[in-house]
């Protein structure tokens, strides 16, 4: 693919490749393509993502030495070209880019903030597969949110953390870094013998060599959105399981939290068994959860298969609310980040479900107290005024009151069959506020306008409950 058939043909076929295509000058390289865009647009952050191709696959190759806190990497990135492309972007912040090619070929690289700029040699046509490889180096950094939470790559006491909720991940890999371009991982990370390296999916191995270092290797086959990658190094103990008669299960914890969190962790598969019951089949081949201890992390998280926590949050609701972001948030991903409330509604609402199954807390009471709840009326759940808001109460707790409004609406059938039909229908794919609504109306069968004006768009609180 690509334009190698303009590179190695004579003068000849060169003059008509570029008559072909409509140039009347430049020179080889750059004959037809324009680079891609910068960013995808987001609201919230504009130049997050970039434009013109789409990834298809993510080989990381990483080493990480905890003593001197550098890493050395190596992305190699399947992508598919959206359009013809004479260069295009990655996101990356910080650390240094030693080299890039594309499709073998060195590539040109220059920077400007978080946005890696590689010129291929030629042209790339729309719709080819590429691949490009950037190797990398340095000291990760830790990224500050605009909500103020730490991400990127956290410094734990005997290793690292990476987690990257809402655009932490660039801080350990270039790539596109917007969640509507999903994409499979392989990840490959040498550490020093000792200490274990975790990721997402299975690992399918592991080895230490003569010189003192382990390699482990993690597949995720599914689609993954960049903010949803973790990898966790330091000392673990680790417990494996199956989940639903198939799935691997594969639990971490700090030595000093795994005496602690050990009941709750094995109670992992049979809380997967309830949530399929709920929710359909369960969308990934792993499964399992990390937990750190509480310094080392400042929230948890849904990464993809196998969700982190800090120690004083593995509770049973927030295991369940992770655990059903898998479903919502995690297969069914936000288009853009004005979508969140897509995936904290519903990881809210499973924790609502939970206590009324086997809580004696009725939904109706975790909406009351959600509704008496001033916090979550500062602005309307699908519309985050700030990037700052994006994890705000009113994404989690008037989100998920505005699932409780559609089950009142539509009653329990089908709200029931909207909670597993929803995350079917966009199943490893990404949705937006309006899919959801359309599809919510289209079970329904009737207009639902009223519902989505004052509980989802609707500024302040309604008079009624
Ligand atoms: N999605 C995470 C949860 O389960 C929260 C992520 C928070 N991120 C942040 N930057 N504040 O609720
Ligand atoms: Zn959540």
């Amino acid at each position: 693919p690509r334009t190698a058939g303009v590179r190695t043909a004579g003068a000849l076929a060169l003059a008509v490749a570029l008559l072909a295509a409509g140039c009347t000058g430049g020179g080889a390289g750059g004959v037809k393509g324009t680079p891609g865009a910068a960013g995808l647009r987001d609201p919230y952050f504009p130049r997050l993502g970039n434009g013109g191709y789409d990834v298809g696959h993510y080989g990381l190759t990483l080493a990480y030495d905890p003593a001197t806190g550098r890493l050395d990497g190596r992305a190699e990135i399947t992508a598919k070209a959206t359009q013809d492309l004479s260069a295009f972007n990655l996101d990356l912040a910080g650390l240094t880019v030693r080299g890039a090619t594309v499709d073998g070929e060195p590539a040109a690289v220059s920077r400007a903030g978080n946005e890696l700029t590689l010129r291929p040699a030629d042209d790339i046509d729309e719709g080819a597969e590429f691949r490009a490889v950037v190797t990398y180096e340095g000291v990760p950094e830790t990224v500050t949110d605009a909500d103020g939470s730490e991400e990127g790559w956290l410094k734990t006491a005997d290793g690292a953390l990476a987690v990257g909720e809402p655009t932490g991940s660039m801080a350990w890999f270039p790539g596109n870094h917007h969640p509507s371009d999903k994409a499979a991982y392989d990840v490959t990370v040498t550490v020093p013998v000792g200490l274990k390296a975790l990721s997402n999916g299975v690992m399918t191995s592991e080895k230490t060599t003569a010189d003192g270092r382990t390699t482990s290797v993690w597949h995720s086959p599914e689609p993954m959105a960049s903010y949803l990658a973790t990898l966790a190094i330091g000392r673990y103990d680790t417990t494996s399981a199956t989940a639903l008669g198939k799935v691997p299960v594969l639990t971490a914890a700090d030595p000093q939290v795994a005496a602690e969190t050990a009941a709750l962790r094995a109670r992992v598969p049979e809380i997967l068994k309830w949530q399929t019951e709920n929710f359909g089949p369960y969308p990934f081949g792993a499964a399992g959860a990390i937990v750190e201890r509480d310094g080392d992390v400042g929230y948890a998280l849904e990464t993809q298969s196998r969700p982190v926590f800090p120690l004083g949050s593995f509770d049973t609701p927030t295991l369940v609310h992770e655990l059903a972001h898998q479903w919502y948030g995690d297969s069914v991903s936000p288009a853009s980040w004005k979508d969140i409330w897509l995936n904290e509604s519903f990881a809210t609402y499973a924790e609502w479900l939970y206590a009324e199954d086997f809580e004696h807390t009725p939904a109706q009471k975790s909406f009351e107290r959600a509704f008496a709840d001033e916090d979550a009326w500062a602005f309307p759940p699908a519309e985050p005024p700030t990037a700052e808001d994006l994890f705000g109460a009113p994404v989690y707790q008037r989100g998920a009151m505005v699932l409780h409004k559609v089950r009142q609406a539509v009653g329990d059938d089908a709200f029931f069959e909207i909670l597993a039909g929803w995350p079917a229908k966009y199943r490893h794919a990404t949705a937006t506020t309006e899919d959801f609504t359309r599809y919510v109306e289209s079970v329904a069968g009737r207009d639902l306008g009223d519902l989505w004006d004052v509980w989802l768009y609707g500024d302040g609180k309604p008079a009624q409950p």
